[in-house]
């Protein structure tokens, strides 16, 4: 278990830049198993779930070599596994990705059903009804998913029209695109991530169309040959430092970013009183005041990112006035309720909504990160917050950020971090 220490209330400034999309880059490594070849990954960030995904594809017989930091080389030509091991996939739901390629190479997939986590249930319910519709045999025995398929045909499958699934859209993505015939997958996922994902297979010699849409046709290719590809930065990573010059007060400018990703974050972040620059791979946010309370509820791109919900809160938590923030994706992503009250936050939570009262200042308090998100709202509370956070469970923001402490301090922040033993290994989403 790991704490972070920060002691608050100065204003952060400065320039960061954001590092590869973990969300982004997860898809591409699964993806990587399609190819008999070596595909070149660049703009991977150095973080665990990166590091389970690599563990992941190595246990498969992937070859996974750094070429320089960030730049990853995965070779598949001779995976001679279709099993995961269950420590791999347990410690991180994108690990199930793999299953719609093992499927494609082998025909075959043995891949444990990854747990719930800290943010809900994380059923894979609509990944199996989709491997089933392109012809694959399914059975759930003890906590593995078992498919086989003597072919894959592709057919027309409708994603569930309102969660439009990322990971859904992906694995069967990945299951369709050596498929016979065409697959259509309507109310298809939009995020960058998947977009991304989408073009990486078409560089390879995927026919895919409607990408960016939420209509794909993807027609069945015998092969795909190696490519190169590069992660995009990452959106989330971009709103954490966008919301802590918010809440600080400060001047901070990301780099390296798309500024075309983050409309309808900027679009909150001035509404909530916030100047904000904008080119099109930085973004630089000014404030000077107390936030205007805000009104948001989370969708799938283009709507608001629900993995930016916790991050808003903190915005509402000290605004001028009285903010709702609605969860719609996913059933408890309001683990960092209590912790924030904790540091004076005002947040009554009913089922999928939150209430929040504003208050002039947070103060600094012992916290824990529930999640990885709820982890960097916590951060964000304490620069934020008068006095002294101490933030335990934080090894959980290595999943998802990159040097976080480091950037941070780079902006100024006054921050430590203590390691204690080992961790709790609890699951992660
Ligand atoms: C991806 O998770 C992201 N993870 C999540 O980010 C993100 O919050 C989520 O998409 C939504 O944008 C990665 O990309 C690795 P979903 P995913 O399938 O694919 C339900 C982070 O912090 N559902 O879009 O698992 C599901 O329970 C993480 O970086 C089913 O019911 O999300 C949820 O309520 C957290 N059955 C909703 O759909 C299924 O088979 C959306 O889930 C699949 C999903």
């Amino acid at each position: 278990m790991d704490t972070i220490h920060i002691t608050g209330g100065q204003p952060l400034v400065g320039e960061v830049r954001i590092s590869g999309s973990k969300n982004g880059a997860l898809p591409l490594l699964a993806a990587s198993l399609l190819i008999e070849g070596e595909t070149v990954i660049e703009n991977v960030p150095d973080i665990q779930d990166i590091h389970t995904m690599i563990e992941t594809l190595r246990s498969l017989g992937a070859k996974c070599t750094y070429s320089a930091p960030g730049t990853l080389h995965v070779d598949a030509t001779h995976i001679s596994s279709f099993a995961p091991p269950y420590h791999l996939v347990r410690r991180m739901r994108g690990s199930f990705y793999v299953a719609g390629p093992l499927l494609s190479r082998f025909r075959e997939a043995e891949v444990p059903l990854p747990g719930g986590c800290a943010i809900g249930p994380r059923p894979v319910d609509f990944h199996i009804s989709g491997f089933k519709q392109l012809g694959a045999e399914v059975q759930e025995r003890h906590g593995v998913m078992h498919a086989r398929a003597s072919r894959l045909r592709g057919t027309d499958i409708f994603l569930d029209g309102r969660l439009r699934s990322v990971g859904a859209t992906i694995n069967i993505m990945l299951a369709a695109v050596l498929a016979e015939g065409t697959t259509v997958i309507e109310n298809a996922s939009r995020e960058p991530e998947v977009v991304s994902c989408e073009n990486f297979l078409r560089s390879c010699g995927a026919d895919i169309t409607g990408v960016g849409t939420s209509r794909l046709v993807i027609k069945g290719v015998p092969r795909l040959h190696p490519s190169s590809v590069r992660a995009i930065p990452d959106r989330m990573e971009t709103g954490t430092f966008l919301v802590a010059g918010l809440v600080t007060r400060g001047d901070i400018t990301v780099t390296d970013i798309r500024a075309d990703h983050m409309d309808i974050v900027v679009r909150e972040l001035v509404r909530a009183g916030a100047h904000i620059d904008r080119t099109e791979d930085t973004l630089r946010v000014r404030m000077r005041m107390r936030p205007n309370p805000i009104e948001i509820s989370t969708g799938p791109y283009p709507g608001f990112p629900t993995d930016l919900q916790p991050n808003m809160a903190v915005v509402a938590a000290v605004a001028t006035g009285t903010s709702v923030i609605e969860e719609t994706i996913f059933d408890s992503r309001f683990t960092y309720a209590d912790e924030l009250t904790r540091m004076g936050a005002d947040i009554q939570v009913k089922e999928h909504v939150a209430i929040v009262r504003g208050v002039e200042r947070l103060s600094g308090a012992p916290v824990v990160a529930m999640d990885l998100r709820a982890g960097s709202a916590l951060a964000l509370a304490g620069l934020a917050a008068e006095g002294r956070t101490s933030i335990s469970g934080a090894e959980v923001l290595d999943r998802g950020y990159e040097t976080f402490t480091a950037k941070l301090s780079s902006l100024g922040a006054i921050v430590t971090r203590e390691h204690h033993g080992t961790e709790a290994g609890v699951a992660t989403c």
